[in-house]
């Protein structure tokens, strides 16, 4: 298993790339917020509330009431057997899926009011998967630059002075010129985070990021997310690496059944956890030798 995270420590002061975000960016996530019908999270809502989702392919009832909050700067695990819903929940998030019941609230406003633009809540909602999708025939600051230019219209210099310290914090810098085949699954993974991050997201959704790399490669691309909590990013990791759950996140969610079975500390979840499936999901676990 994996080294992950130096230190639970104290959390640095907000520097990273997830500082230095408007407050008021979502303001243009929900221009029908003008009409004042938008219902909002409540105040002193979580930075990502989600409200009794339901999602459903076909008959299948993937999440069927589902309640979670992921509060400012923390990071937030997301464990479950595979089919529980890790993916299916993150990409609702990031609007990705319709949902069919149910409402997300990011910094207080309905993001899945259908009247809300999608593209505007994916530039704030950062999201990397398990395959890095990166642009072969592209550097690797082609590929970082891509969005910001095409899609936001920034201009070559700065578009390319923010990869550069974008690559330079996922230590990579030295590889802005290399084609994506020229790194290690590892590296460009990383290069994937930057290319999320680039944007300053307001939040990061982390889909089992390790589970395409060689088991010598997954302990680089923790470090980088146990950093980027330590920034104080909000993150919201699915993940089959239950030593990063443990020994990064804030809190667990344990995911079965389309709900959120059990959530609490890592300690809570892994140490002395009260609900029959976590107990059989983590014995399974265990057993595996995974523990
Ligand atoms: N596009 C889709 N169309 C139909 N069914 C889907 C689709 N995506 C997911 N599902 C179904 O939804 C359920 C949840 O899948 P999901 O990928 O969210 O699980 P997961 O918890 O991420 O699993 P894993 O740990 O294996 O990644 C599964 O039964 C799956 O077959
Ligand atoms: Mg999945």
């Amino acid at each position: 298993m994996s080294e992950v995270g130096g230190s639970q420590g104290r959390r640095r002061e907000a520097a990273g790339p997830a500082s230095g975000v408007p407050s008021e960016q979502l303001d243009t996530v929900s221009g029908a917020n003008e009409s004042g019908t938008v219902s909002d999270g409540g105040a002193g809502a979580a930075l990502l509330r989600i409200s009794h989702l339901r999602k459903a392919y076909g008959s299948n009832v993937v999440l069927r009431d589902l309640s979670l909050d992921v509060p400012d700067h923390q990071c937030v695990a997301l464990i479950g057997a595979s089919g529980s819903g890790k993916s299916t929940l993150l990409r609702c998030i990031n609007l990705l899926e319709v949902v069919e019941d149910g409402q997300v609230f990011l910094q207080g406003k309905d993001i899945t009011d259908p009247r809300v633009d999608g593209d505007t809540v994916r530039t704030t909602v950062g999201i990397v998967f398990q395959s890095f999708n990166l642009f072969p025939h592209m550097t690797v600051l082609d590929n970082i630059t891509l969005a910001p230019r095409r899609v936001h219209r920034v201009g070559r210099r700065a578009a390319e002075a923010d990869g550069m310290a974008m690559l330079e914090r996922v230590g990579l810098a030295d590889k802005a010129s290399a084609k994506p085949d020229e790194l290690s699954g590892g590296q460009q993974q990383r290069v994937a985070i930057a290319r999320a991050l680039v944007g300053k997201p307001l939040l990061m959704l982390f889909d089992e990021v390790t589970s395409a790399l060689d088991p010598e490669l997954v302990g680089e691309v923790l470090d980088l997310l146990a950093e980027l909590r330590e920034d104080g990013m909000t993150m919201l990791v699915a993940t089959h690496e239950m030593s990063f759950a443990r020994q990064v996140a804030d809190r667990v969610v344990f995911l079965a059944d389309g709900e959120v079975a059990e959530e609490g500390s890592p300690q809570q979840i892994f140490d002395g956890p009260t609900d029959p499936r976590t107990q059989r999901f983590l014995r399974r676990i265990l057993d595996g030798g995974r523990l």
